[in-house]
């Protein structure tokens, strides 16, 4: 049997580096040689068997990870969209084909959506099975390490591309990955200026460093007040990648009569809104976002990176060999690091 390297969660309070059969594709499979695979929150709560974790249906033993990019190694017999040698990513979101959604070009939100990574075996490992749909050919000049955080930049840049920023005051709330990915999107596609806020000065100066003008330390500043001092009328634009119950609620202060608040970040409790002022005179539009459409955020992703538009590397603040795991996943806990990369 052949082996390969891979990080198991083999038991609700057991992460196991262990050695394990190097996967055989089935017929709409494709095997790659992973590359570059990053890490997100979801493998940390997978990590840590939270009550999100118990909830969503995960099988153990599961090789962990589902953001990655790498080279095909071999096709299922009824693979015709990748050939072995391909650059591929991964697209997480797996539908089933046959639901409603499906069938009306909104595959991304299928309603029987399955997850790499989370309900089938991920790319923490040297080699990974991704379900046809989900291998993404990729251009080759997209270096690995960029390719393997197409996943969620694509979630970013699909909020900006719907929030339609072109010329718009921009808020991005929120200075993760996924902020940070969108303060890159939003500057990508135009927008006229861009506010970050956060609570962590070391993400506020990476923001900077990706395109926000202004940056505001939400522990310091009364941020409505002061983005309302700078801009009367309100932001036109509010993208929401912090999950954080209070700024979710404070943001409907500032954002504009007939403004558009795109909602990425996922709130651990209730939110309170008080839709009357909030939501129905200001006529705001309220746009929730769940991953990528599929596949038309990929094309423009692919395009914006292609060309060199996309200014993602300041995200990518920390990359280890696989076996060095730990330390990758202390980084991300202390809430400090950006994207962290693995290279099994
Ligand atoms: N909708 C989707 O498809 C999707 C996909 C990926 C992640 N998410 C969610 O998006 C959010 C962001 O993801 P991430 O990986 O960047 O997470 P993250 O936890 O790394 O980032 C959240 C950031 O918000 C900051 N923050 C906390 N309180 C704040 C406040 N009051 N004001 C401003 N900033 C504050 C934190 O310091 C942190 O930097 C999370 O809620 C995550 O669950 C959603
Ligand atoms: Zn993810
Ligand atoms: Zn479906």
């Amino acid at each position: 049997m052949n082996l390969m390297q891979a990080l198991v969660k083999t038991a609700p309070d057991k992460i196991e580096f262990k050695m394990v059969a190097i996967p055989h594709c089935g017929p709409r499979d494709v095997l790659i040689r992973v590359k570059a695979a990053a890490l997100c929150g979801t493998d940390l709560h997978i990590c840590d068997w939270n009550s999100w974790a118990q909830g969503a249906n995960i099988k153990l033993p599961l090789i962990l990870g589902h953001e990655c990019c790498g080279d095909v190694e071999a096709i299922g017999s009824d693979i015709t969209t990748v050939k072995v040698g391909d650059k591929v990513a991964s697209e997480t979101h797996i539908p089933c084909g046959r639901c409603y959604q499906c069938f009306n070009g909104q595959q991304h939100i299928c309603s029987n959506l399955k997850l790499f990574g989370i309900h089938m075996n991920g790319c923490f490992a040297e080699y990974a099975i991704i379900p046809e749909i989900g291998a993404r050919k990729i251009p080759t000049a997209i270096p690995y390490e960029l390719g393997a955080v197409m996943e969620p930049l694509g979630t970013a840049l699909r909020a900006v591309h719907e929030a339609k920023v072109s010329g718009a005051n921009v808020v991005v709330i929120g200075c993760g990955p996924i902020g940070l990915f969108a303060v890159a999107s939003a500057a990508a596609l135009g927008a006229a200026t861009i506010t970050a806020t956060d609570i962590s000065e070391s993400r506020l100066e990476t923001a900077r460093r990706m395109g926000a003008q202004v940056t505001l330390n939400a522990l310091q500043a009364d941020i409505p007040k002061v983005i309302m001092e700078k801009i009367s009328a309100g932001v036109d634009v509010i993208i929401e990648a912090s999950g954080n119950a209070q700024a979710y609620e404070q943001s409907f202060h500032f954002l504009r009569k007939g403004g558009r608040m795109v909602l990425i970040g996922l709130p651990s409790k209730s939110v309170n809104l008080n839709l009357g002022k909030d939501v129905v005179f200001k006529e705001a539009e309220i746009i929730g976002i769940h991953g990528r459409k599929m596949f038309e955020t990929w094309t423009q992703m692919e395009n914006l990176l292609a060309a060199g538009k996309l200014n993602i590397k300041p995200a990518i603040t920390h990359e280890f060999p696989l076996d060095q795991w730990q330390q990758g996943i202390a980084l991300a806990r202390d809430g400090r690091a950006g994207k962290v990369i693995f290279y099994p």
